[in-house]
C-alpha cells in the first residue's frame, strides 16, 4: 500500500504553501547581477551568462504573475553599462528583441504589460523598435507590469527631473512653493508606478549601482549570493517569505 504524504505533493507546493498570499509586495525590483561570473565559472564567454540570465527572467515573470505581483522592475542595462566591451553591449542590446520574439505571445496570454524606464531614445534602433512594438501591443493589458530598466541611471533621472522642473518654473507651469515629494516624483520615469516594496540583488554584491535612488527610500532590501542565471522560483519565493517577516515602519514606531 502506498502511503500518501499528508500535506504537500512536492517541494514546489511546500514552498508556495508558506508564502502569505495576502502580503505580496506590490512592486518588486531586481538587480540581476552575476551573469559574467556564472559564465566564468564554466569557462564560457560572458555573453553566455547573459543568455542564461534571460531564462531566469522568464521564470521570475511567471512567478510574479502567479503571486499577483503588480509591478516587476528589472535592471537590464544601466547608463554605466555602455563602458563594457562593444561586443558585450551589442549582445545585451539584442536580448530584449530575442526575449520578446520568444515570449511576447505568452506575455499577452498572461495579460502582462511591458513598460520601460531609462533613456529610451538613446537605445539602438532595433532595440527600440522591438520594445516599442511590445509596449504598444501590451498597452491595454492590466496584469503584471513588466518594467525593464533599459539605459537607466538614477542620477541622470534625477538631474533630468531637476532640469525639467527649472524649465517649468521658468514658464510658470509650476510654482516652486507648491513643489513637494509627490510632485517631484511626477518628473521621474517611474511617475506612474508606486515605489518598490522589495529590492532583490543577486550575486552577493550589496550596493545600489545607481538604481532607483529616490524610489528605494523605504524599500526592503534582500540580498542573495546566488548568481542571476541560477536564480529561480524557489529563491524568489524565499525572498517573498523573508519580506513577509519584515516590519515596515517608514520611520514611525
Ligand atoms: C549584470 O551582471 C547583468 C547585466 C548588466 C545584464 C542583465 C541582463 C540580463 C539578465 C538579461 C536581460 C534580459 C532581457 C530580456 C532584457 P554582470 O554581467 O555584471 O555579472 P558579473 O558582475 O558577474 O560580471
Amino acid at each position: 500500500m502506498s502511503m500518501k504524504l499528508p500535506f504537500f505533493k512536492n517541494k514546489q507546493e511546500e514552498t508556495s504553501a508558506h508564502t502569505d498570499l495576502e502580503n505580496i509586495p506590490n512592486h518588486v525590483a531586481i538587480i540581476m547581477d552575476g551573469n559574467g561570473r556564472w559564465a566564468k565559472k564554466r569557462a564560457l564567454p560572458r555573453i553566455a551568462g547573459h543568455k542564461e540570465g534571460v531564462n531566469s527572467v522568464i521564470k521570475i515573470v511567471r512567478e510574479a504573475c502567479k503571486f499577483n505581483v503588480k509591478i516587476l522592475t528589472l535592471y537590464a542595462f544601466s547608463t554605466e553599462n555602455w563602458k563594457r566591451p562593444k561586443p558585450e553591449v551589442e549582445f545585451l542590446m539584442k536580448l530584449p528583441k530575442e526575449f520578446l520574439h520568444i515570449y511576447l505571445p505568452e506575455l499577452m496570454e498572461k495579460n502582462v504589460r511591458i513598460e520601460t524606464i531609462g533613456d529610451f531614445d538613446a537605445l539602438p534602433e532595433h532595440t527600440k523598435e522591438a520594445v516599442q512594438y511590445a509596449k504598444n501591443k501590451t498597452a491595454d493589458n492590466n496584469g503584471l507590469i513588466l518594467n525593464f530598466a533599459l539605459n537607466y541611471g538614477s542620477r541622470y533621472e534625477i538631474m533630468q527631473a531637476i532640469k525639467q522642473i527649472l524649465s517649468d518654473v521658468d514658464t510658470n507651469k509650476i510654482n516652486v512653493d507648491k513643489l513637494d515629494e509627490s510632485s517631484f516624483s511626477n518628473y521621474l520615469y517611474t511617475k506612474d508606478f508606486c515605489d518598490p516594496d522589495l529590492l532583490i540583488r543577486t550575486s552577493g554584491e550589496q550596493r545600489l549601482s545607481n538604481f532607483l535612488l529616490w524610489q528605494l527610500a523605504y524599500t526592503e532590501f534582500w540580498f542573495t549570493d546566488v548568481l542571476w542565471p541560477d536564480f529561480n522560483e524557489e529563491i524568489f519565493q524565499q525572498a517573498l517569505r523573508d519580506y513577509q517577516q519584515r516590519k515596515r515602519r517608514y520611520g514611525g514606531l
